[in-house]
């Protein structure tokens, strides 16, 4: 330890000397600038230690500047040298802050005759609350609570628990099937890509198993159980069947069941299937080919021009997968609607005779609405009461387009899965969130609704069941507002 003096002998004329003395020798240490900081060091102390360690070859500054890049303090608490830093920064403002240090950084440094490495022991800072919030708060639990935005920086980690949640739902495992797709999800949702196990703890969603792979994804590239999955005859049969329009995973894993694997396997048997399946299996190149923007563009079009024949005043808004800014889909939804409630009553079959007389209607069924007193209260996510169709519609292509479909049952048509649903004024904005998707997305909205805010929502209203009220929502605004959510516009719902 240094000798300490206490008494302070302010103008000394040593310290006159001192300053009128020859200039220092060229520092040593040319990244290291100190500022010996006076407060409780006294100033005789300071011209002391100052002159100490110049003749060891320290850069000492008299005076505070940008320049300096180590502070030494004695006898300060690590708060009143933030304090006295705070003061002094507030007249250099935006310079790079030096490094805070008590004596005992000052004195290890001059036994050694070099600066020794700044250890936590010898800074003077009070451990301030961690600048990035704990991973629970950056990323709450349901997926209505953070923004997913469509392109990510988790594509094959998310993918391959995708698969998994898919397999998951081919055995009828709905509980699986949430876990690995609600985990998928969260990965979607980071500000970055995952490179290490350590990233995913405090994350939710993530148990042993989604862990598991991710662990092995990064370690290997691939996960030995995602591709087994991927590969098997059951995987991709399921997945060949339920891309059949109007194929379910029951249907699906019956016909599997039987021994059934091929498409042509199906269309050998039409007494099995329904006319639905039929139109499916008829179209099934054009289905399982992805609709793109420009498609869905066009066909809104050709719907607006036969609902603006049928009810003036009508609007068509393009919802589902498009809304949320993706550029392809398999299929196309919209919400038809009249500003005045009641107008759109029995509007659907009129529609579709227009389009029908236009030739536009490869396939349609057609059901009526059942808007009754229960419909406002359904808590299946997809089944609402809405008058709807279920169609596929021959989408003229141009001249190019065409051409290259040489092989096409109609070479001038393209078969596109279309969705149209008629919904009242007043319960619009809630058909449009429901509509807008993605599905994780509204599960997860009606399960944060129901279990954290105890009210019931789906495509036709929301309900508070203690009051026994519906809520009166004009946008989608609203209806985030009432369930004390931050709006997400539809691009950050592609949960
Ligand atoms: P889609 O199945 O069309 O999905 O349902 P998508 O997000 O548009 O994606 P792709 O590109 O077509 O595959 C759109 C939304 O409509 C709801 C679903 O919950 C989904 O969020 N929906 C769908 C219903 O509410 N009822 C239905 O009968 C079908
Ligand atoms: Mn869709």
């Amino acid at each position: 330890m240094l000798p300490k003096r206490r008494r302070v002998r302010a103008e000394s004329p040593r310290c006159i000397v001192a300053s009128s003395a020859p200039p220092p020798p060229p520092a040593r240490f040319p990244g290291v600038a100190i500022y010996l900081a006076e407060p409780r060091m006294g100033r005789s102390r300071r011209a002391f230690l100052t002159r100490l360690a110049r003749s060891k070859g320290f850069r000492i500054l008299d005076t505070y500047s940008s320049e300096v890049t180590h502070v030494v303090m004695e006898q300060t608490s690590a708060k009143e040298a933030i304090c006295w830093q705070k003061n002094m920064d507030a007249h250099l403002p935006g310079c790079p802050q030096p490094v805070l240090l008590d004596i005992s950084w000052f004195t290890e440094s001059m036994a050694a005759g070099q600066p020794v490495p700044e250890e936590p022991r010898h800074r003077l800072e009070v451990t301030q609350p961690k600048k990035e919030p704990p991973s629970s708060v950056m990323m709450p639990a349901y997926a209505c609570q953070r923004p997913t935005p469509l392109t990510h920086h988790n594509v094959t980690l998310s993918e391959a628990l995708e698969i998994l949640a898919e397999a998951a739902g081919f055995e009828g495992n709905e509980g699986r099937l949430l876990s690995f797709y609600r985990a998928a999800s969260v990965l979607k949702s980071l500000p970055c890509p995952v490179t290490s196990l350590s990233q995913l703890q405090g994350l939710p969603h993530f148990g042993e198993h989604s862990s598991r792979v991710i662990q092995e994804l990064l370690e290997h590239g691939t996960c030995e159980e995602v591709e087994q999955v991927r590969c098997s005859e059951r995987h991709q049969t399921m997945k060949l069947f339920t891309q059949v329009f109007g194929v379910g995973v029951k249907t699906a894993n019956r016909w599997y069941l039987e021994g059934l694997r091929t498409l042509e396997e199906l269309r050998e048997q039409p007494q099995r299937l329904t006319q639905q399946q039929k139109a499916g299996l008829q179209y099934y190149q054009d289905l399982s080919t992805p609709v793109g923007r420009a498609d869905a563009e066009a066909l809104q079009q050709l719907v607006e021009a036969a609902v603006r024949q049928t009810l003036p005043g009508a609007t068509v808004t393009l919802t589902g997968g498009f809304r949320r800014g993706k550029l392809q889909g398999h299929d196309v939804d919209f919400l038809i609607t009249h500003p005045e409630e009641g107008q759109e009553v029995g509007l659907l079959p009129k529609v579709m005779s227009h389009l029908q007389s236009q030739g536009l209607v490869l396939y349609h069924q057609y059901h009526r609405s059942h808007l009754d007193s229960t419909h406002l209260l359904r808590q299946n996510y997809t089944m609402d009461a809405f008058e709807r169709s279920f169609c596929i519609l021959g989408l003229p292509q141009s001249p190019h387009a065409a051409s290259a479909g040489a092989l096409h049952p109609c070479p001038t048509r393209k078969a596109v899965r279309v969705d149209l649903v008629v919904t009242p004024n007043s319960q619009f904005p809630f058909a449009l969130l429901g509509w807008t998707g993605s599905q994780l997305f509204e599960r997860e909205l009606r399960r944060f609704s129901r279990q954290e805010k105890g009210l019931w929502l789906n495509s036709h209203s929301l309900f508070d069941p203690e009051r026994k009220t519906f809520f009166h929502a004009t946008s989608e605004e609203d209806i985030f507002r009432f369930l004390g959510l931050k709006y997400l516009p539809p691009e950050q719902r592609n949960a």
